[in-house]
């Protein structure tokens, strides 16, 4: 055994013994043999050995173990990753995103993409160079060690025979979904036993990924661990949410991710609120209010005021600062809603559990003509009354003359 593995080893014996110290990972005897048996494809910087002691914080009365930026400064990224070339597969907006908060992060990092297609002209635009840091995703999945799987979902289906034979021994295959490894019998992707299989996913969109870092912020990532044979996958997944430019990192499951992502996108985040802005929307305009009137009430004020005020203070210190009219009526009137919407919501996390939404997504986003569907009915969103009534209002906003 060379002296890093057999410090490596240590390491692990150290962990595993120490019962009392709180920084103790679950890295266990069976952990380091695979370490040690571990061929050297990707030769791994010895164990990392997390320092601090864990912080636990109460959730509403749930204790939660949460990491943070300031656990993995960058000198400890650069020790985790030092023998790594992470090759960030697919260039939409994670892969954007993600690719130049690590290289920004002083961490050595390629981009695949297909060629002639728009990632590859995005990429070439944002400073990634054929042949010497943009490759084919071939190209770039041979090279890479770790492999960041951010093709869309339905390309990750489409792309699997194609990524798989590079998919080997002592790599760590990424996801920032769990969708891909989660519904196998419907994506086909089912990663060798021998790698390492990671997740962080942002909580945010990829422009919000980058903006966050170049501001010196942080997006909210979920880190979930699939396999892990190294050992070391989830102090290195961990570490990952940190150099993709996480704030802050709650753990889950590959299971958990995706049943709560899809619920979320599907319920509050965009569909639930899309139905029920157009609800109101439509109950005013019945009953003869203006479309001035009607937006105001209903998205204007909501995204301009109440929004960020629940944001930053939440909905109790909302509630305390506006009118008594007002508070009466909302408290009078949630539980109503909650009544209404809630069997909606089971509806929902049904469809997703079964699979249904999944299937649906990758049938939709797998069609040739998919881009033209996609954009036939956001036009409908877009020339509605309430989006149109919208533009004009936000052309009135002070800032925007
Ligand atoms: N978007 C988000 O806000 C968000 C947030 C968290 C997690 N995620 C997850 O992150 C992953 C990436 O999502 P994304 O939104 O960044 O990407 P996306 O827009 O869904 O996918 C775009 C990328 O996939 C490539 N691609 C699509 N089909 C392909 C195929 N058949 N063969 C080769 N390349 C193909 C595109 O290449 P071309 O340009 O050549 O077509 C492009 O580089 C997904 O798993 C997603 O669920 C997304």
């Amino acid at each position: 055994m060379n002296p890093a593995r057999s410090a490596a080893a240590r390491a692990v014996r150290a962990i595993s013994s120490s019962a009392r110290q709180p920084a103790a990972r679950t890295i266990t005897t069976a952990a380091a043999r695979a370490i040690r048996a571990s061929a050297p494809v990707a030769v791994r910087s010895p164990v990392f050995v997390q320092q601090r002691g864990v912080k636990t914080l109460d959730f509403g009365g749930s204790k939660e173990t949460v990491w943070e930026r300031s656990d993995f400064p960058k000198e400890k990224l650069h020790k985790i990753f030092a023998n790594d070339t992470f090759a960030v597969l697919g260039y939409g907006t994670q892969g954007y995103a993600q690719s130049l908060n690590l290289r920004d992060n002083g961490l050595k990092v390629i981009v695949g993409v297909r060629k002639g297609g728009h990632s590859w002209e995005a990429a070439k635009k944002d400073g990634w160079v054929e042949g010497k840091t943009l490759f084919s995703i071939e190209e770039a999945a041979d090279k890479g060690t770790i492999l960041m799987y951010l093709l869309s979902d339905a390309g990750q289906k489409e792309g699997w025979p194609t990524i798989k034979p590079y998919v080997t021994k002592g790599k760590t295959l990424y996801f920032s979904h769990g969708f891909s490894v989660v519904f196998p019998e419907q994506t086909g992707v089912v990663p060798p036993k021998d790698v390492d299989v990671i997740l962080a996913a942002p909580k945010g969109s990829g422009a919000t990924v980058r903006s966050l870092f170049l501001e010196g912020r942080g997006i909210n990532s979920s880190v979930a661990i699939h396999q892990d044979v190294s050992g070391q996958a989830r102090e290195r997944a961990f570490a990952m949410g940190v150099a993709i430019g996480s704030g802050y990192l709650y753990e889950t499951t590959f299971k958990k991710e995706v049943y709560s992502d899809l619920t979320g996108e599907r319920g509050i985040l965009m569909g639930a609120i899309q139905g029920a802005f157009a609800a109101q929307y439509d109950v005013l305009r019945a009953k003869g209010h203006s479309p001035s009137e009607a937006f105001n009430e209903t998205v204007e004020e909501a995204t301009q005021s109440l929004y960020p005020l629940i944001a930053k203070n939440g909905m109790d210190w909302m509630y305390a600062n506006c009118s008594t009219t007002a508070r009466r009526g909302a408290l009078d009137w949630a539980p109503e809603f909650y009544k209404a919407t809630k069997p909606v919501f089971e509806a929902l996390y049904e469809s997703v559990e079964n699979g249904s939404e999944t299937k649906r997504s990758l049938e939709e986003n797998s069609r040739p003509d998919y881009r033209e569907r996609l954009e036939a009915e956001l036009r409908e969103i877009r020339e509605s009354e309430m989006w149109r009534a919208g533009r004009t209002v936000r052309s009135l906003r002070p800032e925007n003359n």
